[in-house]
């Protein structure tokens, strides 16, 4: 019985010393045992790292020098200046797994009409809605001699990085994403360059124009 009446008491008393806690609303309270909060590993998204130079927070940075698991294709060892551009330019191919396939092309397109058509234009043209209220300088043209001629390292270092008034899209597309919308880029920029091409992609004739 005075155990019980104890019990009760004591639990009353640390109630009581809990919440006569700092005023103000500010105080979370005590932490009591705090390893069972927080882990030891650390967590990208839990613990933030707070970045003095540009004065907010963000999520861990990887270790310098790792690559997170099944993410080796994402390493990509060229800074974004003109220094990378260049040496992209010269050095970036795309891998052999990716060919230019029918399907990777149909992929690739439908990449582009949710990620590029709003300024590239449907058929690459430059003409997409965004330019349209004149606000916005038209992208080149990819059947321009400028993209004709744009080595495909080049074109995945823009992608990844953006270029001036273009976004990244490293962060939204995967590295095989990207090679499957250059090939789609690559078809649009020279299916001008021939009458007979089939500009059906549904159709496969085009692909033996195509083919290198
Ligand atoms: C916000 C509008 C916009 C979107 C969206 C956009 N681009 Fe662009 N893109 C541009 C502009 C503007 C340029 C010209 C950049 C320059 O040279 O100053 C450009 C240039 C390019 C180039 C030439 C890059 C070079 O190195 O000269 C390629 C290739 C390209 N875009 C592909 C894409 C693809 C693929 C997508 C979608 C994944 C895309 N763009 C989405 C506006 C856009």
């Amino acid at each position: 019985m005075y155990n019980k009446i104890k019990i009760v008491a004591g639990i009353i008393a640390l109630t009581v010393i809990a919440s006569c806690t700092q005023s103000g609303g500010n105080f979370a309270g005590y932490e009591y045992a705090p390893d069972m909060y927080y882990a030891k590993g650390p967590e990208a998204y839990r613990m933030l790292e707070k970045d003095t130079a540009k004065n907010f927070m963000h999520m861990w940075t990887p270790v310098d020098n790792t690559i997170a698991r099944g993410k080796l294709d994402y390493y990509f060892p060229y800074n974004n200046d003109t220094t990378g551009y260049r040496m992209a330019t010269k050095e970036v191919t795309c891998p052999e797994s990716i060919p230019s396939t029918l399907e990777n092309i149909q992929e690739g397109k439908r990449l582009f009409d949710i990620n590029c058509i709003v300024c590239h234009g449907p058929k690459g043209q430059g003409d997409g809605n965004i330019v349209k209220d004149d606000k916005f300088p038209p992208p080149p043209s990819y059947t321009s001699d400028q993209i004709k001629k744009l080595a495909d390292g080049a074109k995945y270092f823009s992608i990844t990085y953006g270029k001036n008034n273009m976004g990244a899209y490293g962060p939204n597309l995967s590295p095989a994403e990207r090679w499957k919308v250059i090939h789609y880029v690559n078809y649009l920029a020279h299916e001008a360059d021939s009458n007979s091409v089939k500009l059906d992609l549904k159709e496969e004739g085009y692909l033996d124009f195509y083919k290198k």
